[in-house]
């Protein structure tokens, strides 16, 4: 497995471009289980769990064929209801082909895609969903396998129990092919559930009300193919606006707003960042000393559980004590050892780490099993004194495109080194 070599201590100066965000391709793929003909996805990044998604819909019968950014998907209508182990245990998201393959065969098998590095992860509030749809679910020999014995979900009311991302994503999918009106209630406000409808509305959906926290869903008869540019991701321009801060940079994150950030600019700022609007992008220009903030994640708009791994790096390096409460996964401070390793100084206490700020981070070996995790030790290599190897780059293939490939321009001091583990 490929490592990351870094050399830490210069400042990131320059303009980065942001690429389509994962994790509004990654349900926007599964929405072509939902109508046959030839479907056009661009500004597709080039990521490890998008070439899972791939395969996956090639084994339900969906043709995907990528290149350069763009994703054709091509559906003749034999779709094989059947998600298999191999492929849903690579990548938790394959549980988003659910409810389009339950919306369109009226069955559907899927592997339980099992626990994964930052928590238990269960789906029951989609299934509870599909159930209350007319859906008959059944768990069996590691697979969930929901029948529809009428053939169609109908629409339902049906109030999660707290704001799931991808729940709400497979039952919107699940119900823009139902008979009559499905509502759901306390959904997930994340811009990519906003983006998911806006594609499905282009399909001939009736969704109204996605990126509030009610969602109402009129059932039609069948969608058509669909042309679509995927959205920016906003954690991947996170991240990078992290990497200016800590790094003392001027760093111009290009093609992203400050809508779907809000939160994470909220706290760059209180931690001293300058951070300002410039073109069709944000500027992000990092200043000593490193004031401690406290953060909380939350489903959003809330502060984003996909960037605490990164800023808890920042805090590192603070004036001060700064406390990150984590409430969205249970298990998401697999950074925490490892950045200790390298120097800092953190305490888990409950579902908080304490962060104390210190002078400086050293380079070390390294490895994460999470995606953000593992940017977070690629944040912490750019700033620390000497030589830092983030081992098992796999992690950071899922979701970051060529990482290094974009850091180098800046100034940052990194390679891929092919085949440690
Ligand atoms: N949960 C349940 N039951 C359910 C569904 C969720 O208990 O039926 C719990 C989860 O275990 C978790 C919390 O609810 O504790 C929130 O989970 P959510 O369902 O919102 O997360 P997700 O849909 O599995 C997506 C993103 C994650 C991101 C979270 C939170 C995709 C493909 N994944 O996951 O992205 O962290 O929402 O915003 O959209 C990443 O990109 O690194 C990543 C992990």
């Amino acid at each position: 497995m490929d490592s990351l070599e870094i050399i830490g201590g210069n400042r990131l100066v320059g303009t980065v471009p942001i690429s389509g965000a994962k994790n509004a391709a990654l349900p926007i793929m599964t929405a072509a289980l939902l109508a046959d003909g030839e479907h056009v996805f661009r500004n597709v990044p080039d990521l490890r769990d998008v070439h899972t998604m791939t395969r996956l819909l090639g084994r339900l019968g969906v043709q995907a064929v990528y290149r350069d950014g763009e994703v054709q998907m091509t559906s003749f209508g034999d779709i094989q209801p059947t998600a298999p182990y191999d492929l849903v245990k690579q990548m938790r998201a394959s549980v988003l082909v659910l409810g389009p393959l339950v919306a369109r065969c009226g069955r559907a098998m899927v592997s339980l895609p099992g626990g994964c590095a930052i928590g238990a992860r269960p789906i029951d509030q989609h299934l509870k969903g599909l159930s209350a749809m007319g859906g008959r679910v059944e768990l069996r020999h590691g697979y969930v396998e929901v029948t529809v014995p009428r053939g169609r979900l109908r629409g339902a009311d049906i109030t999660f129990d707290f704001p799931t991302h991808t729940g709400t994503e497979n039952l919107m999918c699940a119900a823009v092919l139902a008979q009559g009106r499905t509502t759901l209630v306390n959904c997930a406000r994340e811009p990519e559930v906003e983006e998911l409808a806006r594609v499905l509305n282009k399909m001939g959906a009736r969704i109204e009300g996605a990126g509030t926290s009610v969602i109402s869903i009129e059932g039609v008869e069948s969608l058509h193919p669909v042309d679509h540019a995927i959205m920016p991701d906003r954690i991947e321009a996170g991240t990078f606006m992290v990497a200016s801060a800590a790094t003392e940079g001027d760093m111009l994150v290009d093609g992203i707003g400050f809508e779907p950030l809000e939160a994470v600019i909220a706290k760059l700022r209180e931690a001293g960042a300058g951070i300002e609007r410039e073109g069709g992008g944000i500027r992000v220009v990092g200043s000593r000393p490193i004031r401690p903030t406290d953060v909380i994640t939350q489903p959003h708009p809330g502060f984003p559980t996909d960037m605490q791994a990164q800023l808890m790096m920042l805090m590192c390096l603070a004036k001060g004590t700064s406390r990150i409460t984590e409430t969205v996964f249970e298990n998401r401070f697999m950074h925490v050892s490892e950045l200790n390793r390298m120097g800092a100084d953190i305490e888990i206490n409950g579902r908080t780490a304490v962060v104390r700020g210190v002078d400086k981070l050293e380079g070390a070996e390294v490895m994460a099993t999470d995606l953000r995790a593992s940017a977070s030790l690629v944040l912490a290599g750019l700033v620390a004194e000497g030589t830092t190897h983030v081992r098992r780059v796999y992690h950071l293939d899922r979701g970051y495109e060529q990482i290094e490939k974009k850091l180098a321009p800046l100034g940052a001091r990194i390679k891929r080194v092919a085949g440690n583990a």
